[in-house]
């Protein structure tokens, strides 16, 4: 992979720093963005130079349409090319339908669709034949377990559908879309220890959490030689949530 560069989005913290980690380990230049964590996100980078490879943070929320755009285009021309978009950031507000805002759905939409698409359609512009975009869904874009997901599950299973028109529409150019629907994963977002954790953990099948590098494992493959006839998949790394 040497020579090729990837953009992880949301690559501070849990599984987005793990993927960022990952790639770099295979070959790839790697930027990142974050919205928070500054520190964080710096530190990842200087880990991805430990690792001999080029490292950029770019603060970008993705809930600003321009900064989701912007963030692609600056990452193709800072580090000269874009091979990998990795469509990591989420986030989850959960919680009963009655106490769901417009503010909360507005912002929801934002981030984890919106946001995807721009980044999507940003990336579709500057990448050659072999461009990989890969998507990171949820267990709960197909099955949800309890009651609190709706508009989480109802924005991530949005990028299911545009995960494979985004295959339809970019095959012709060599470039695929996939989609990796991780389980309970122990990061900020959804600790291993939290309120909610054992049950999360009872409902997979192997009765235990995942870790961000187990996710990272499956976007290195999709971005990888081994996947090149792979595109408009959905590939669960969910320890059996599924099954
Ligand atoms: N953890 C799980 O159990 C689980 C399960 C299924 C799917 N997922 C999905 O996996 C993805 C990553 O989850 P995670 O658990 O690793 O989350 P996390 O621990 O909360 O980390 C989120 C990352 O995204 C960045 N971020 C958050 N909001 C952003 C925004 N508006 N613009 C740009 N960056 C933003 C954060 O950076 P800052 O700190 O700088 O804000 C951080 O680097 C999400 O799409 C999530 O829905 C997670």
């Amino acid at each position: 992979m040497n020579g090729k560069v990837a953009l992880v989005t949301g690559g501070s913290r849990g599984i987005g720093a793990a993927t960022a980690l990952r790639l770099a380990a295979d070959g790839f230049d790697v930027a990142l963005t974050y919205v928070q964590g500054k520190e964080a996100a710096e530190d990842v980078v200087r880990r991805i130079e430990g690792l001999g490879r080029r490292g950029l943070a770019v603060r970008a929320d993705s809930a600003d349409a321009g900064e989701a755009t912007d963030a692609v285009t600056l990452a193709a021309d800072r580090l000269g090319r874009l091979d990998v978009l990795v469509n990591n950031v989420g986030i989850g507000v959960l919680g009963p339908l009655e106490g769901l805002s417009l503010a909360d759905v507005d912002r929801v939409l934002a981030v984890n669709v919106r946001g995807v698409f721009l980044a999507s359609q940003a990336a579709a512009e500057v990448m050659g034949e072999g461009g990989r975009i890969i998507t990171i869904g949820t267990c709960m874009a197909k099955r949800v377990p309890g009651p609190g997901g709706t508009l989480y599950a109802m924005s991530k299973s949005a990028l299911i559908g545009l995960t494979k028109a985004l295959a339809r529409e970019l095959g012709g150019r060599g470039i695929s879309a996939n989609i990796v629907h991780p389980g309970p994963i122990d990061t900020d977002m959804n600790p291993a220890d939290g309120p909610y954790a054992a049950g999360q953990a009872q409902m997979t099948a192997l009765g235990r959490y995942g870790t961000a590098d187990e996710v990272a494992a499956a976007v290195a493959y999709l971005a990888g030689p081994a996947a090149t006839y792979v595109t408009g998949a959905e590939l669960a790394v969910d320890g059996g949530h599924a099954a």
